[in-house]
């Protein structure tokens, strides 16, 4: 499977999900980040999206890499994709199902852990949550698994209590903590693949620190491409939301800037 160099997000889109995320895949993206949480996601409207996609012959099911999660009820408000009675691993598996009915699909690519369940360590909910997950992997619904929203010692103890390690760590990723350094690196060992959102909106301070907006100026660039170019060159699969064509150009060219190793060490530091 081919894992891609980018995540179009599609948080917070609500009736613009299905147009946005048809407008993504047009404009070249290939991996695309829902979850089934009505509060923040409108995953049937991706699905929408993407069948439009298909009928227009932009792309194909097999050509894309689709991600979704599974969400506590916690993290849910009333339109729940399970019956909260329910166990836990069965909340997995009837969240699994709504999400390949939303995305018209028979599998995804990346199924991931939206949080875990406490923010002090890993639970028995999240151990079974988790081998609920590798149960619909084996079962061929999933190809990848993942979690997000989680702190080192939420991977130590994860890692530690199961067999099988994550493919994907998606975070928020602080400047200010060094992006991430500590968890980036507990990835970086085990061949997790880290995932990187709020690049931006997380980091307005290193868009506007004076030695990005002097690069940016220098490579006739904007500075987000710096910052999209730069996590790349740390290793991590970033994510973008825009709902600007314009900013879905700019973001996937950033792709084809190569900033020098001194730049890559300047920006890494930036915040600290
Ligand atoms: N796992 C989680 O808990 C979690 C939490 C949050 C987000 N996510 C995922 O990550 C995705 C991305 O979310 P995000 O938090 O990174 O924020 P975002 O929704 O992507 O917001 C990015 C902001 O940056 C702007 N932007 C994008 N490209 C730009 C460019 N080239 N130049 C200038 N501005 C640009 C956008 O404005 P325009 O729209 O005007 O371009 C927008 O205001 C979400 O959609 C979701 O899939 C996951």
């Amino acid at each position: 499977m081919l894992i891609p160099d980018f995540l179009y997000g599609t948080a917070w889109k609500e009736d613009r999900t299905a147009s946005l995320t048809e407008l993504a895949v047009r404009m070249g993206f290939r991996g695309i980040d829902t979850a089934n949480q009505r509060r923040h996601y409108f995953e049937s409207g991706v699905g929408a999206g993407l069948a439009a996609a298909y009928r227009a012959g932009v792309t194909t099911r097999s050509e894309l890499f689709l991600q979704t999660k599974f969400t506590y009820r916690g993290g849910q408000d009333h339109r729940l994709p399970y019956d909260p009675e329910a166990s836990l691993s069965a909340q997995v598996a009837q969240s699994m199902a709504s999400s390949l009915e939303h995305l018209g699909t028979e599998y995804v690519d990346s199924y991931v852990l939206h949080g875990p369940s406490s923010g002090y360590g890993w639970t028995d909910a999240d151990a079974k949550v988790w081998e609920a997950m590798i149960k619909e992997r084996t079962a061929g619904r999933a190809r990848l698994l993942g979690i997000s929203n989680a702190s080192l010692a939420h991977l130590e103890q994860m890692t530690a209590a199961h067999k099988e390690p994550p493919a994907f760590v998606q975070n928020r990723c602080y400047a200010r903590l060094g992006w991430d350094r500590e968890i980036r690196s507990f990835c970086n060992e085990r061949k997790i693949i880290y995932q990187g959102f709020s690049l931006l909106t997380a980091n307005v301070e290193v868009l506007h620190h004076p030695r990005v907006t002097a690069l940016a100026t220098d490579l006739k660039v904007t500075p987000a491409q710096i910052v999209f170019s730069f996590s790349r060159a740390v290793g991590m699969l970033p994510l973008t939301g825009t709902s600007s064509a314009e900013h879905m150009k700019q973001d996937l060219a950033s792709r084809d800037l190569v900033l020098s190793p001194e730049s890559v060490k300047v920006i890494e530091a930036i915040a600290e």
